[in-house]
C-alpha cells in the first residue's frame, strides 16, 4: 500500500517507516521537522535500502497537506504528527490543543475528500487516567491530567464520530504503552532537545555523564517497591504494531492497547539497563512527579488476538539500544 506517515522523521514515525518499508508498503512521510532532524531520512533509507517520500510541510496548512493527496494515490495515514511534552502542555494549551486537534481534523477532512478510508491514530495510555491496572481498552475513561491527554481524548473521539457517520472508514486507535529503545542498528533513535521528561533517555545520558544522577520520582507508591510501574515497549515492536494494524484494518472503529503487559518498577528499570550495559546509574530519590499515576501496563490480549501481534523484545534488548543508540549516532 502508497502509506502517509505524517510524523515520520520523528522518533516512534522513523522506526514506523522502517517497518512498513520491510514489510513492503511505499512510505510518503509529511513532518515540518519542528522536533526531527531531516538526517533521519537516509539513516531510515540506509537501513532499509528503500526509497521513500518526504515533503517538509506543516499539516496544518491544509493547502500544503492536500497538495500531497492530489500528487499521490494514497491507500492508508499513519498519524503521528503531534506534540507530545506534558509539562508543555500545561504551559502552552493553546498551541497544544491547536497542533494536534487541527493536524487530526485536517489529516481527516483531506481523507474524506480525496476518499483515502483507512486511517491508524497515535494514541496514548494516558487516556485512561488513573484506571486499575491492567488497561483494557473496553474501560471507561477517566480524566486525563493535562493538555496533551485532552488532545489524545479528543482526537479518538472525532476519529469515532466520523468512522460512525461514514461506515466505510476503517479507523485504528492505537494506545501506545511507555516506548523506548531504538533500532538495533543503533542509527536511530530518541533525542529528546534539551533535558530529557522521560526516563529512559535521561538513564542513557546519566550513563553518557551528561547527568550527574536520576531523580526517582516517589518511592511511596503502592507498588511492590514503591516506585512508579509501567509497561515499557520497545519502539521496534511498537512500529511492527503499527503494520499489523494497518494489514489487517477493517471498517469501524478498533482501538489496540499496544504495550507488553508486564508492568516494570523505576527500580527495576535501573537494574535491566545496569545488567544490560554494564553500567552504574547513580540514583537519587525525589518527591512525586504531579500528574503521575503509580501504575500503568496494558491488557494486551485484543492486539494479539485481532491482529495477531504480540510485543517480543525484552527489557534488556530495550535497554541495550537504547544505550547503543546514544553512543553511536546521537549527535
Ligand atoms: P516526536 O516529537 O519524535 O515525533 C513527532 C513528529 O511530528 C516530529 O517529527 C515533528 O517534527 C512532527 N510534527 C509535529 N507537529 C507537526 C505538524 N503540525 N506538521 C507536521 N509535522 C509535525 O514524537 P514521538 O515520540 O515520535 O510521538 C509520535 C506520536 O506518538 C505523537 O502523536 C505522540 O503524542 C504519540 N505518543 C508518543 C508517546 C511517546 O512516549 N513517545 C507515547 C504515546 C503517544
Ligand atoms: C509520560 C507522560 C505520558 C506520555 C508518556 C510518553 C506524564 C505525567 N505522562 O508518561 O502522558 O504518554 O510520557 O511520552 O508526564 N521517572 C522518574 N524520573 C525521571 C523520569 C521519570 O522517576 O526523571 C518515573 C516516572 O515517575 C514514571 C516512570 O519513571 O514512574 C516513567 O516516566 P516517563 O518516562 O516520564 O513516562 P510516563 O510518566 O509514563
Amino acid at each position: 500500500m502508497n502509506i502517509l506517515v505524517t510524523g515520520g522523521v520523528g522518533y516512534i514515525g522513523a522506526h514506523t517507516c522502517v517497518a512498513l518499508l520491510e514489510a513492503g508498503h511505499q512510505v510518503i512521510i509529511a513532518d515540518n521537522l519542528c522536533n526531527s532532524k531531516v538526517e533521519t531520512l537516509d539513516r531510515i533509507r540506509q537501513i532499509t535500502n528503500k526509497e521513500l517520500t518526504f515533503y517538509e510541510v506543516d499539516i496544518t496548512n491544509e493547502l500544503s497537506l492536500n497538495n500531497i493527496f492530489l500528487s499521490h494515490y494514497i491507500d492508508g495515514v499513519i498519524h503521528l504528527a503531534g506534540f507530545k511534552a506534558v509539562g508543555e502542555s500545561i504551559e502552552k494549551p493553546l498551541s497544544y490543543y491547536y497542533n494536534n486537534i487541527v493536524s487530526t481534523m485536517l489529516l481527516a477532512k483531506a481523507c474524506q475528500k480525496y476518499g483515502v478510508r483507512r486511517f491508524v491514530f497515535s494514541s496514548s495510555a494516558t487516556v485512561y487516567g488513573d484506571n486499575e491496572v491492567p488497561f483494557i481498552e473496553t474501560m471507561k475513561l477517566l480524566p486525563t491530567t493535562n493538555p496533551y491527554g485532552e488532545t489524545k481524548v479528543m482526537s479518538e473521539r472525532i476519529l469515532t464520530d466520523i468512522a460512525k457517520a461514514n461506515p466505510s472508514w476503517a479507523v485504528a486507535l492505537l494506545r501506545y504503552f511507555n516506548p523506548v529503545g531504538a533500532h538495533e542498528s543503533g542509527l536511530i533513535g530518541e533525542s529528546p532537545n534539551g533535558v530529557p521528561n522521560n526516563i529512559m533517555p535521561y538513564i542513557t545520558q546519566v550513563a553518557k555523564g551528561r547527568l550527574e544522577k536520576l531523580k526517582i520520582f516517589g518511592s511511596d507508591y503502592p507498588t511492590e517497591d514503591g516506585t512508579g510501574i509501567r509497561d515499557y515497549i520497545h519502539v521496534m515492536d511498537l512500529a511492527e504494531g503499527h503494520v499489523a494494524a494497518l494489514n489487517n484494518i477493517t471498517e469501524g472503529v478498533h482501538i489496540y492497547n499496544l504495550g507488553t503487559g508486564r508492568g516494570i518498577s523505576v527500580l527495576e528499570l535501573i537494574e535491566a539497563f545496569e545488567k544490560a550495559n554494564g553500567i552504574k546509574i547513580p540514583y537519587e530519590i525525589v518527591g512525586r512527579r504531579p500528574g503521575d499515576v503509580a501504575s500503568c501496563y496494558a491488557d494486551v490480549s485484543n492486539a494479539k488476538r485481532k491482529l495477531g501481534w504480540i510485543a517480543k523484545r525484552d527489557i534488556f534488548t530495550m535497554c541495550r539500544d537504547a544505550w547503543r543508540f546514544e553512543n553511536r549516532y546521537k549527535e
